[in-house]
């Protein structure tokens, strides 16, 4: 186990911030855990696990031990007469899965083609595009707990998969009013990932952005290899490539009101988008919010809102003059008050903060 000092964090987050991690260690394998584990300093030590930095924002030099998660491997590991179960490590690059599963011919990944990120963090946030989540394909997880080194599986239900959120998200500390958390973040470290792909295939289609390109190619009946490229281009043309124009994808949660809320809204702003959930709640698109706050293109110093998709915060400044954490959530701020002011809604950020 090699422990690094003062490792510049800049490539190491999407958004490009400069910042340092104060201790990093790099996560290749199990035995690299019981080293630190052994380590009566770096046990003690508070711990922020960090994939692939596309979904936090660096307020800061980061205090606590950085565990860098690199574990690789992906394999085909069983199959029933159902399913392929496709299992990844925790370092591996998202995309990369997501295009070897297709070349080996385990469809159902398709739709979440083009998401940055590991494949350690898209449990954690349950990522999800194109009518498609994460829990939709999981099968189970591996992690490791960080202060007893014990490994442990964890099936679907057991991650607690929300909107965007699962049990990593969530402390382990008790609530201000004294509840026992049930969460995992900073107490488990996921190692290894199973995905549950099917093998009667169906493709995720009844997306207007899907459905135009259906229309222009005029193929309606797309495999999942047609999909895959029809998901790279529809996500290349409206959002920016994070190695081009640092960003964390979408910033805020889509929000979610009651039906009346929604009412009192359209009446105002007929043009609102809006989807009605199973559950008789209203989901309202965010980036239109922001969108009709007039904050496309805008900037606060070198903090951004994406020209093509509001709903993406950008580095204006590039490697050499970048954005800093506090202008990000400056510019975040500004606009939660004027969604809040114009509309009454609250828009949740969506990275974790650090
Ligand atoms: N819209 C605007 N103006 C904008 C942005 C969006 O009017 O500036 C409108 C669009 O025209 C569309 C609606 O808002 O009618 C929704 O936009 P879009 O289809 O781009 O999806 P989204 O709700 O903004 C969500 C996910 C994305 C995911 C897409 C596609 C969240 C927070 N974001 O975005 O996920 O790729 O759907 O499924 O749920 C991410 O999480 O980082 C992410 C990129």
């Amino acid at each position: 186990m090699l422990v690094e000092k003062n490792v510049p964090l800049q490539s190491f987050n999407s958004f490009g911030i400069v910042a340092k991690a104060l201790t990093l260690v790099r996560v290749g394998s199990h035995a690299d855990i019981a080293a630190v584990l052994q380590d009566t300093a770096l046990r003690a030590a508070p711990k922020f696990i960090l994939g692939g930095g596309s979904n936090i924002v660096l307020t800061g030099d980061v205090k606590p031990l950085v565990l860098k998660v690199e574990i690789m491997g992906r394999q085909l590991v069983s199959e029933n007469a159902k399913s392929w179960i496709v299992e990844a490590g925790a370092g591996e690059n998202w995309h990369d899965l997501v295009t070897w599963t297709l070349q080996n011919g385990y469809p159902g990944l398709e739709n979440l083609a083009l998401i940055p990120g590991t494949v350690g963090a898209t449990p954690v946030q349950n990522i999800g595009a194109y009518g498609v989540e994460l829990q939709d394909r999981f099968e189970s997880l591996e992690a490791v707990d960080l202060t007893s080194g014990q490994s442990f599986t964890l099936n679907a239900a057991q991650c607690a998969f929300g909107y965007r959120d699962s049990v990593f998200k969530h402390s382990s500390k008790a609530s201000r009013t004294g509840a026992p958390g049930f969460g995992l973040a900073s107490k488990a470290l996921i190692t290894r990932v199973r995905f549950s792909l099917p093998k009667a295939w169906k493709p995720v289609l009844g997306y207007a952005d899907i459905e135009k390109k259906m229309l222009q190619s005029k193929i309606n009946a797309p495999d999942a290899l047609q999909i895959y490229e029809w998901i790279c281009d529809i996500r290349r043309a409206k959002l920016p490539d994070p190695k081009v124009i640092g960003n964390a994808g979408s910033f805020f949660k889509n929000p979610t009101v009651s039906p009346e809320q929604c009412a009192d809204i359209i009446q105002r702003d007929p043009k609102i988008v809006h989807y009605r959930l199973a559950d008789g709640s209203v989901k309202l698109a965010a980036g239109w919010l922001i969108d009709a706050c007039g904050w496309k293109g805008k900037s606060v110093g070198n903090a951004g809102v994406h020209d093509k998709q509001a709903l993406v915060l950008v580095n204006r400044g590039g490697a050499s003059n970048p954005v800093t954490g506090g202008e990000v959530m400056t510019l975040a701020k500004a606009i939660q008050i004027s969604v809040y002011e114009r509309f009454g809604i609250r828009l949740e950020p969506e990275p974790v903060v650090v």
